[in-house]
This record gives C-alpha cells, structure tokens and sequence, in this order.
C-alpha cells in the first residue's frame, strides 16, 4: 500500500486475493483445525502455520488491515474486544508486578484486573484519567504496565498520552491502549509513542452488531512476539467466519464511521442546548474539561458521547429511554443502530466523577440525524422532568 493513499483507499484494497481468472473480489473462507503437509519434514516447521488456531489467509489479511491501521509491527486477533485487553495485560506483566490503570477503564477489563490478576499477586492501582505528567508520582520500580483507555468508557475523559509515555518509556513500562472509541481511524496511540493498541473490532468493524472479535496492535516486532507467545499460550482462536465479517467491515468502516461521528456531534450539541440537560461529555465540545488534549492528539471523534440528565428520579430516567423509537436499550456501540444506556449502574470507579444527575450514554447509527434528534426531543417533552 502506498504510504500517501487516504485510509479508505487503503481498507478497499488491503488483503485482497491475487487476480488470476474469474476471481472472486474477497478472500475465501477456511475453516480448519488439521492442517496437512505433502512433506513430513514440515510438520514441525515453525515457520509454517501448523494448526487451525494458527488463523488462516482472511486472519492474515486482517491482521494486516489492523496494521496497516495503526502503524504497527505485528497484530494479533482475539475473540472479542476484552479478550484483546486482557491478553495484552498479561503479555506483558508477572507476578509480584505493579500496573498503573486509569480509571475510566473499560468496566470487564477493571472486572479482570481485580479479579482474576490479582489472584497471581499483581497489585493494581488505578489513576485519575486527567493525571498527565502526574504519573511520574505513581511508577514504582516494579510497575510493569500502564492501561489508558481514551476518551475513557461512559466518561469519556481524554488522557494525556505523551506526558504518560514521556515517563512509561524512561521506565521501561509498556503502555496499552484501548483505541476502541476512535476506530483507529482519529487516534493513533503508536504515533503517539504507546507499545500497544487495543480494538473491540466487535464494535466498527463489525458494523452490524453481529460478530464479536479483537485485535492488539503492537508498535515493535518486540512487542507484537510477546502478544503472539501469550495469545499460543492462553489458546487464543478466532473464528474464521467471524473474522471474514471483520475483514468486510474494514472496506466500510471509514464511510460508516465519518456518518455517525457526524450524527454524534450534531446531537451532541442539540443536547447541550436542553433545559433538561444540565452537562454533554462529548470531547470536540470545547466545553469537555479535556477538549484542548483531544484537539491536539485526536483528528476526529467517535460515534459514542454522554450527557448529564438535571437531577432527577430513576423512574424519569426509565421512562425517558423507554419513551424512545429509534434508539435500542442495549450496550456496545458502532452498529447501524442507535443504542442508548442509563450509566450510573455500571460506573465502578475509584475517583468519583460527581455529575450531580443521572449519566446516559448514545451510541449513534446510521438513521437520518433529523429523525434521531426528534426521537430525543419527543421522549425528553413528554417525561417533565420538573415536575
Ligand atoms: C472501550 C471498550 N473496550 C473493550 C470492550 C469490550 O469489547 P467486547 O464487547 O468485544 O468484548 C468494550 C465493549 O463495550 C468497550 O467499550
């Protein structure tokens, strides 16, 4: 690929079969576990891939579209987004470790560290996402890794990702991170000087909200082996057909994305002008108390934002999200389909965020933005929230 063609030239073109006669567009799908050799001297050719879980050619095009994404050395796929998160974590931490997390942490992988890598003796200590160059007070001698997630799950703070790598690399700590809100396609934590990114491919690159899988993206040949040597340890394996999915969203994600990257702001700023509003968490609004950092690290935002209901019971909350037609009451994000969440039930943290009223988070689709912002409209008229 050339270095100067536009990302969506790139994702129509990567990974695609030779042609010879009569060839199809796309890659077939292969499904294996036996894989056979005409020459038994192979069989144990570590050069060669030996076994089904090893992936297959569509797996190979689609670790090189995620590469070729972030400008990375090497990509391993995973089964689903906190697969490639904890994966990650432990490719690069031991027992007796200590690993820095920021608390706006993806809420299964917060669920990981405190409950399943603690029980090997790692002492995990989460940080304020804003902390910046303060994490220079936090490194010890043992701290192994530091896990950002930018804008950070239901919050969306930014981190300061070049004032943390400035100390992580003086250090010689790996830094992670979770680059699932962006897509890659607006941030690129490797550019930024982090070892390693993480994708819920689950979300854009699936596209439909049918097909779960990750990706971990390293920044150094280094790095990406310690990932392929922890996946063949921990029997890391992806389904073909889902990866087939995957590979397909990749020809549309940069469309899909910009469209609803679009509808997000446009509501984003609809609802900042609401009586009923009191606060919007989207970072490309200059009002989001980390705006200046996205404007300088991100080229885009997501299709994902929070706002902040004015004080008020649960009962209008519920009835607010289930006044609404367009909007489906369910996680992820990144589908076709617009989906909403009331947070304050999931938001596990150590550093209160105190919003002073109910936190509700969009994930916007492909619907028209008219029809989207009317739904809103209609559902917050009719809960009067102030009576
Ligand atoms: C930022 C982020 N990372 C990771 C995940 C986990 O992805 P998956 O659902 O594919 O396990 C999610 C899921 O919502 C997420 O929002």
């Amino acid at each position: 690929m050339k270095k100067d063609m536009k990302k969506a030239t790139k994702f129509a073109h990567i990974g695609r079969p030779k042609i010879g006669v009569s060839t199809s567009v796309n890659l077939p799908i292969t499904r294996s576990s036996t894989l056979l050799f005409a020459k038994a001297a192979d069989l144990y050719n570590d050069d060669l891939r030996l076994y089904g879980r090893h992936g297959s050619p569509v797996s190979d095009a689609l670790e090189e579209a995620f590469c070729e994404l972030e400008n990375g050395a090497g990509c391993t796929l995973t089964s689903s987004g906190l697969a490639a998160n904890t994966l990650s974590i432990q490719a690069f931490t031991k027992a007796g470790d200590h690993i820095l997390v920021s608390d706006s942490s993806y809420g299964g992988t917060r669920y990981f560290c405190d409950n399943y890598l603690s029980k090997f003796g790692v002492d995990i200590e989460y940080f304020k996402p804003n902390i910046g160059k303060g994490i220079a007070g936090l490194i010890r001698h043992n701290t192994s890794c530091i896990l950002l997630e930018s804008p950070g799950s239901l919050t969306l703070e930014i981190n300061d990702l070049p004032a943390i790598v400035e100390y992580a690399r003086k250090h010689k700590i790996t830094t992670i991170v979770d680059n699932t809100w962006s897509a890659g396609l607006v941030y690129n934590p490797l550019e930024l000087g982090a070892d390693v990114a993480t994708h819920a491919a689950t979300k854009y690159y699936s596209g439909h909200s049918d097909v779960m899988g990750g990706a971990i993206v390293a920044r150094t040949k280094l790095h990406a082996n310690k990932v392929r040597l922890t996946a063949k340890a921990l029997g890391n394996c992806v389904s073909q057909d889902d990866v087939y999915q995957l590979l397909r969203g990749f020809r549309s994600v940069v469309t899909r994305f910009n469209q609803q990257a679009e509808t997000a702001v446009q509501l984003a700023k609809w609802l900042a002008k609401r009586p009923e509003v009191q606060d919007v968490r989207h970072p490309a609004l200059p009002s989001h108390p980390d705006h200046k950092i996205w404007k300088r690290d991100f080229s885009g935002a997501g299709c994902i934002f929070s706002f902040v209901l004015n004080p008020c019971s649960e009962k209008r909350v519920l009835n607010f999200l289930d006044r609404l037609k367009l909007f489906g009451k369910g996680f992820s994000f990144g589908g076709y389909e617009s989906v909403i969440i009331h947070c304050d039930p999931q938001l596990r943290r150590n550093f209160d965020p105190e919003f002073g009223g109910p936190l509700i988070r969009i994930g916007c689709g492909l619907e028209d933005v008219d029809d989207l912002q009317n739904d809103l409209q209609v559902s917050l008229e009719k809960t009067k929230f102030s009576d």
